[in-house]
């Protein structure tokens, strides 16, 4: 049983599954008065519990899309944003919302952001299911936040270790003897 290799479960199922009503809620209000028919860009592969939480939920015109940016390996950073796969629909002149699974150092989305906006597109926000401001080496904040989490390794609802947790459905943080 992998949950064995949880020490705490900082978020459950039901906190997740609550916060994502209010974020879609929240979203689509935003979109609606904008008119504006977004491209959802979820992140691979760490957003895609997130993301159809969210969707799901969306009752304004929108479509979806994905993209696979790395820039981890293990639980430090490489500090090296590298796109692996691409979305697939134009993105130019068109508004976009990028899913994030967790916002650290910012450096992703600084990247993302840029690739967007030289891209030619309109708009882009952000919705991200967690957020580590005490990481943080760019200045740079997503429009939507789910929640906020301690300076701690998390996995679980798509974020991972080596790969492994995505498919946990809470955030929880590993026993250290697991990446010690
Ligand atoms: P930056 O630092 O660019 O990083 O904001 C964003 C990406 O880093 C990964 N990340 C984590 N993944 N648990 C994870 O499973 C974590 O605690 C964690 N912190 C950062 C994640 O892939 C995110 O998209
Ligand atoms: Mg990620």
């Amino acid at each position: 049983m992998i949950a064995q290799d949880i020490e705490k479960v900082l978020l459950s199922e039901e906190e997740i599954e609550n916060r994502c009503v209010e974020l879609a809620h929240q979203i689509e209000a935003d979109y609606k008065e904008s008119g504006d028919t977004p491209i959802i860009v979820g992140l691979l592969k760490g957003s895609v519990p997130f993301m159809a939480e969210l969707i799901k939920r969306f009752e304004f015109p929108c479509e979806i899309d994905f993209m696979s940016v790395s820039s981890y390996d293990g639980t430090e950073s490489i500090g090296d944003v590298r796109i692996l796969k691409d979305m697939d629909l134009s993105c130019k002149n068109r508004s976009i919302l990028v899913v994030e699974d967790i916002i650290d150092t910012g450096r992703t989305l600084v990247e993302v952001k840029k690739m967007f906006k030289n891209k030619g597109c309109l708009d882009v926000r952000c919705v991200t299911l967690l957020d580590k401001p005490s990481r943080r080496v760019c200045e740079i904040e997503a429009d939507y936040v789910g929640f906020e989490v301690p300076n701690e390794f998390v996995v679980g609802y798509g974020l991972d270790y080596n790969q492994k947790y995505r498919n946990l459905p809470f955030i929880g943080v590993l026993k250290p003897e697991i990446y010690q």
